[in-house]
């Protein structure tokens, strides 16, 4: 692992039993507490969107807002979130996607996304995939290009990469940490 991975690593608590008996919850607020931390995660995926050549940084509702608004200002790019249904008031472009019980659905403003722009996504976690590919599935509904999706962590035993993949064209998925 980078210097930079173990400090990462070492900021993210887990939390047994949490939301429910059986989870072990990645807590990420040490890690958004700690400058140090932060800075450096903010750096890695910035240089990430500055390789694959973003025009727009996705942000996933709602801890993927907190890494990728830092992000979108290091790279001199746009901020663009998706959000949860219902809480956009411009017109928007909707994805359902399945949950482990029962189903969401994300959203975006149509206008924030255009044909030129290359966008990457960023999120903290990729578990199952859901959320990413549903992402994925609303920026290219838009008309754009998806230069790549990044996390923080990957939690690699859920799936989530193999199930996001074939539907990226090529596109990188990345991981700062896989666990
Ligand atoms: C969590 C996490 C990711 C998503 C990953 O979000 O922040 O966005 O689940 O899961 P998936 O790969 O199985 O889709 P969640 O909507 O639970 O909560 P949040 O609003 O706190 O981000
Ligand atoms: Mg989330």
């Amino acid at each position: 692992m980078t210097e930079v991975a173990e400090l990462l690593r070492s900021r993210i608590r887990d939390v047994p039993d949490y939301p429910e008996r059986g989870v072990m919850f990645k807590d990420i607020t040490p890690l958004l507490a700690d400058p140090t931390a932060f800075t450096a995660l903010t750096e890695s995926l910035a240089e990430l969107c500055t390789a694959y050549r973003a025009t727009k940084i996705v942000g996933l509702e709602a801890r993927g807002f907190i890494l990728a608004a830092p992000v979108a200002v290091r790279s001199g790019v746009g901020f663009v979130p998706v959000r949860k249904a219902g809480k956009l008031p411009g017109a928007t472009l909707g994805q359902a996607y399945e949950l482990e019980y029962g189903r969401a659905e994300i959203e975006v403003h149509a206008e924030d996304l255009s044909r030129d722009d290359r966008v990457m996504v960023i999120d903290d976690v990729l578990a199952t995939g859901g959320t990413a590919e549903a992402s994925v599935q609303l920026i290219r509904r838009a008309g754009a290009q998806v230069a790549g999706v990044a996390v923080l962590m990957e939690l690699s035993f859920l799936g989530g990469r193999q199930r996001l993949e074939p539907g990226l064209d090529g596109a990188p998925v990345d991981a700062i940490l896989t666990l």
